[in-house]
């Protein structure tokens, strides 16, 4: 099976899935989108308001921010992909819970496992833990380890993990949106090399 019917399949899957309480609370499961060929995945928190309206990440205000940073680096949406660990919408926008990154997470794991992307962004705390964990690294407080990258082997071969803020906290805080700035022109340098 190619990459395309692979992702329509577990696409389908989350659409449909129970496996956490957020399944019972949603509108749209948020799969994800973007290209299955990218070379950069981003890797956010959960749907927020407007996802779950829409069924597609970051269209909301901090959507905002991340088009305005990918641009910034001669990036579209449709040559990354982008999705969250956790696919359903937390009620009131809350923290997702350690049980629902359990149940959730395999999803993404999925999805790293036929994008094979060079380059994993994770956008955020919750995100940052459980990727860095996932290869080996240790969590780190996302102030201390944003814009830094760590190199992780996988089945498919070398992968390059670059935490970052997320674009929510930058809405109004103009020192996090420089910091963004800064990281992202990291994230161009990194992938104009020879990944
Ligand atoms: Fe399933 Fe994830 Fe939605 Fe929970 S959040 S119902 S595990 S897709
Ligand atoms: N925040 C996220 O973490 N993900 C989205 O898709 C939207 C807002």
């Amino acid at each position: 099976m190619g990459k395309e019917e692979l992702m329509k399949k577990l696409e389908e899957k989350i659409r449909n899935c129970q496996k956490c309480p957020l399944g019972q609370l949603r509108t749209n499961a948020v799969p994800g989108a973007g290209s299955y060929d990218a070379k950069v995945m981003f890797v956010g928190e959960a749907p927020g308001y407007w996802e779950d309206q829409k069924g597609l990440p970051f269209v909301g205000r901090a959507g905002k921010v991340l088009d305005e940073l990918l641009a910034e680096i001669g990036l579209s949406r449709d040559e990354v992909y982008i999705t969250n660990i956790v696919k359903c919408r937390p009620p009131e926008n809350r923290d997702p819970t350690e049980d629902e990154i359990k149940a959730c997470a395999p999803y993404l794991d999925r999805q790293i496992d036929i994008i094979r992307p060079k380059v994993i962004v994770p956008l955020g705390r919750h995100s940052m833990k459980y990727i860095l964990e996932k290869f080996g690294f240790k969590a780190e407080p996302i102030s201390k380890i944003h814009g830094k990258t760590f190199e992780a082997r996988t089945l498919f071969g070398k992968i390059v993990i670059m935490p970052m803020y997320h674009p929510a906290a930058a809405l109004y805080r103009p020192p996090i949106k420089e910091e963004l700035r800064k990281d992202f022109q990291k994230l161009k340098g990194l992938l104009n090399s020879a990944l």
